[in-house]
């Protein structure tokens, strides 16, 4: 479903990335792990198109990402890729199921489908009580869900989270990672999944270790 191969980045000098290989296949969900600084948040960038390699090729469903520019890119990314990031990046001024629903308005999906989807994923996520709620007045491990519901809003093929519960506590941190499982078991939804967590690298039906800009075991 996606492939990367030799890819390379450098910021400046720092050569950052050396060269790395990954595929990732349907409803897999593999843990990237690696010291600090070894390139794992840089390679989820580009994997999830939010940066572009200086050297490298990028294909997704059979598409070659390296050709798509601008708009289309945009589109693509909006259609295929979801992102969880280790602060949610919540829009204040909407409620819990406006957030949700943010990304499927930019495709254009209609409201009726949308308000739908939002609740299914509400509900598999166990914030269907929460959904009318400004994000300041939930919970952290709320806000993370709400999070999750809006990365999957566009039914992505791939969903990349960086550090995902890094600022949850080890209980809330414990029900994140299982509802990734849960989400892949329901929706056949594929992760990758940047993390420090053990458990939670651990969990992963496959283990990626990254060190000084390469992968050195998967
Ligand atoms: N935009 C940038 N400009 C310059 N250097 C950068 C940029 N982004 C990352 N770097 C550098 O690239 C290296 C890899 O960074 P990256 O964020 O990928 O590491 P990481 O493995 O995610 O680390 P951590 O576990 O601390 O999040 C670091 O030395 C970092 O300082
Ligand atoms: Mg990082």
């Amino acid at each position: 479903m996606l492939i990367a191969k030799g890819i390379h980045k450098s910021y400046g000098s720092l050569h950052v990335l050396k060269g790395v290989d990954l595929e990732i296949t349907e409803s897999e969900i593999v843990s990237i792990v690696g010291s600090s600084g070894a390139g794992k948040s840089t390679l989820l960038h580009i994997l999830g198109t939010l940066d572009q390699p200086d050297q490298g090729e990028l294909t997704m469903q059979g598409k070659n990402l390296m050709t798509l520019k601008g708009d289309s890119l945009a589109d693509f990314r909006n259609q295929q890729i979801g992102f969880i990031f280790q602060f949610h990046n919540l829009l204040p001024e909407f409620t819990a199921q406006e957030n949700i629903q943010i990304p499927g308005y930019i495709l254009g999906t209609s409201s009726e489908a949308l308000q739908k989807k939002s609740g299914e994923l509400a509900e598999i996520l166990g914030i269907s009580h929460r959904l009318d709620h400004k994000p300041s007045t939930l919970s952290g491990g709320e806000q993370q869900r709400v999070a999750v519901a809006r990365a999957l809003i566009n039914n992505p093929s791939v969903v990349f989270a960086d550090e995902p519960s890094g600022n949850l506590d080890t209980a809330n941190a414990k029900g994140l990672h299982e509802l990734f499982f849960k989400l892949r078991s329901e929706l056949k939804q594929a992760f990758v999944i940047v993390t420090h967590n053990e458990e939670l690298a651990g969990m992963a039906d496959r283990k990626v270790v990254m060190q000084d800009g390469l992968i050195v075991s998967s």
